[in-house]
């Protein structure tokens, strides 16, 4: 993962850059670091951690280039400290990068043999030296790309030089990087989010690209050295949805929204007046589609295997549902009327992006459902279908998960209704049950008091069970992975009636258990399943929409949300898990948008 950020100007860049990094730390925050050109030399900081270690040591120790790039670090190779912090300098260039060198080793032997020194563990280090060396007898587009030419494995980086110091220039192989434009300035960063606050003038690059930026203007080249010229997009400005406003951190903002979020998708994809969806220039005619294959990771993921349930529901067609990282690498066979479809919020995640990228190669039909229009996965698919959530900045995925299912729930009742497996009354019940759904978000987020209440009773747990039957599954799923990301604590999703095959054995007097159990066909047989785990000491959390007292007999806590179509009891069902998920975080003092160890946009394998 990683963030980069560079800016080519004429007036001092480090207030911007560190501005821009706090936007990036989302990729990424064990360190960060600059690098400008101060009277003609590299000058480079960097510090353990967040950016606002780094704002300290450059109040202290200012940084006046008028050109420079920044990096916050996920830690790849080697362990997150100073040394292996970036950028990576030598006398001559300074390097940050996202990404990973798979041959590093290899080249830094032989730099070694030619007597270079290794500073850190990275494998960036190599890009700097390599560099260094080429630029002895290159100028300086021949070192960048004999440079690169050494290279395997993914990167995005930024580069500034010694010799050339009025230039920042830009590279991409398999990890995102944009170019901004500014009056008199011109900037590189991962993503379109680090520049908005500078600019809305953005082009992205594609793989092989090469960007020389300087403060005047901006010169893109292909892979095979040929000038190009690139399409300038202007963004909408939704700089409001990147503000926490009066919440006290982005994830309980996020949260909170969840009902307006639901509100805007359903309003982007469903015609008032007409009751009716809209779908125009699908890849693939829904009639003729023999499979699907869902692909996604985490909790793109999960929102994939519940709406494996609705296809199944609601159409006659096979459904295939695979975590990204796996597909990748499977020896699979393709049909040209299967339809391939890429979950993902951040549209960069590695993995998905792979998975999309050999679908491409055997001509198969792809659509991704993304967050980031703007996204390497949007653009490689042939058709996108926005989840319209605005920026979502906490790393736990909460209001994406939320929009990630609206639209693959609204794309199973349109190919329902096309393929008319579904009658049209059908349909259009379906259309006005779905209309509610933002309200019924509203009431079920009123149960933030109780789910605070319920989080006391995990802080002495050494782990919690999730469980449920059919679309309560995938959720249960989900609540695990929120409780373990956000709080640390280990947890399990399981489907219920899996647990006399192993999982059971884990029941101990006073373990977290919630269930899953919506008034649905499964009802009676997820609560005999409860009724086991009370008998064995399980501390039940149960959540529902049917209020039966006998039921909740010997059950700890019972939370009921509203009624709805069975369908769409998954988003009701998450809503008390995401909570559950923060108020233990934030019982444990957990830094809630930035969990340990993860970032939010996963750029590496
Ligand atoms: C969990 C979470 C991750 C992401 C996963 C995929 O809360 O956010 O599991 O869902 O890394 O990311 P995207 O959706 O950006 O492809």
């Amino acid at each position: 993962m990683c963030g980069i950020i560079g800016i080519a100007s004429n007036k001092s860049v480090a207030t911007n850059i560190i501005q821009s990094l706090k936007k990036l730390e989302y990729r990424g925050y064990d360190s960060a670091g600059i690098a400008t050109i101060v009277n003609g030399d590299i000058d480079e900081k960097k510090c353990i951690g967040r950016v606002d270690n780094l704002e300290k040591i450059l109040f202290k120790n200012p940084s006046n280039g008028p050109l420079g790039i920044g990096h916050v670090r996920w830690a790849t190779h080697g362990i997150p400290n100073q040394a292996n912090a970036h950028p990576h300098s030598s006398e001559e260039v300074s390097v940050v990068h996202n990404g990973i060198i798979e041959n590093s080793n290899e080249l830094k032997k032989n730099l070694e043999k030619k007597g270079y020194k290794f500073k850190s563990q990275t494998d960036t280090e190599v890009i700097t030296l390599l560099l260094t060396d080429f630029l002895k007898k290159f100028d300086l587009i021949n070192a960048i790309n004999k440079t690169l030419e050494k290279l395997n494995g993914s990167f995005a980086l930024g580069i500034i030089f010694k010799k050339y110091n009025n230039v920042v220039v830009g590279a991409r192989r398999g990890s995102p990087l944009a170019v901004g434009y500014g009056p008199e300035e011109n900037y590189l960063g991962s993503d379109s989010y680090a520049l908005k606050s500078m600019t809305n003038k953005i082009t992205y690059l594609d793989d092989g690209d090469l960007c020389v930026l300087t403060s005047g203007k901006v010169e893109f080249y292909n892979l095979k050295n040929i000038k190009i010229n690139k399409e300038i997009l202007t963004l909408s400005n939704d700089k409001h949805a990147a503000e926490k406003g009066d919440y006290k951190d982005f994830m309980s903002k996020e949260i909170n929204e969840q009902n307006i979020t639901a509100k805007t998708c359903i309003k982007e994809y469903v015609d008032q007046l007409k009751q009716d969806i809209n779908l125009y220039n699908f890849p693939i005619k829904p009639e003729i589609i023999n499979k699907i294959v869902l692909i996604g990771c985490g909790t793109a993921y999960h929102s994939c295997v519940t709406a494996k349930y609705w296809f199944e529901e609601l159409t006659n067609i096979a459904i295939e549902v695979d975590i990204a990282s796996e597909f990748r690498y499977r020896k699979i066979i393709f049909d040209s009327n299967n339809l391939y479809i890429f979950v993902s919020q951040s549209g960069e995640t590695a993995d998905t992006l792979a998975a999309l990228d050999l679908c491409k190669k055997n001509k198969a039909k792809t659509c991704s459902i993304v967050n980031v229009v703007e996204s390497s996965i949007a653009r490689t698919s042939e058709f996108v279908l926005p989840i319209h959530a605005g920026p979502e900045i906490g790393v736990a995925s909460t209001k994406t998960f939320i929009g990630q299912m609206l639209v693959l729930y609204i794309l199973a009742i349109k190919i329902s209704e096309v393929r008319k497996e579904i009658s049209r009354s059908d349909y259009t019940n379906k259309i006005n049950e779905l209309k509610k759904l933002p309200d019924l978000i509203q009431n079920t987020l009123n149960c933030q008091d109780k789910m605070q209440i319920i989080a006391k009773d995990f802080l002495q747990a050494r782990g919690a069970m999730f469980l449920g039957r059919g679309l309560s599954f995938p959720i249960a799923l989900e609540g695990a992975l929120k409780l373990k990301e956000l709080s640390y604590l280990h947890a399990e999703g399981y489907p219920a009636g899996e647990m006399k095959h192993g999982p059971l054995a884990l029941i101990e007097e006073g373990l977290p258990v919630v269930i899953l159990a919506p008034k649905d066909r499964y009802f009676e047989k997820t609560i005999s399943n409860m009724q086991e785990v009370i008998a064995r000491g399980g501390k039940v959390i149960l959540i529902s929409n049917e209020s039966n007292n006998i039921i909740s007999e010997n059950v700890r806590f019972t939370l009921k949300i509203p009624a709805t179509d069975d369908l769409l009891t998954p988003f009701l069902m998450t809503i008390p898990l995401q909570l559950l998920a923060y108020h233990v975080a934030s019982l444990k003092n957990c830094d809630i948008d930035k969990p340990r160890n993860l970032a939010k946009s996963v750029t590496v394998e």
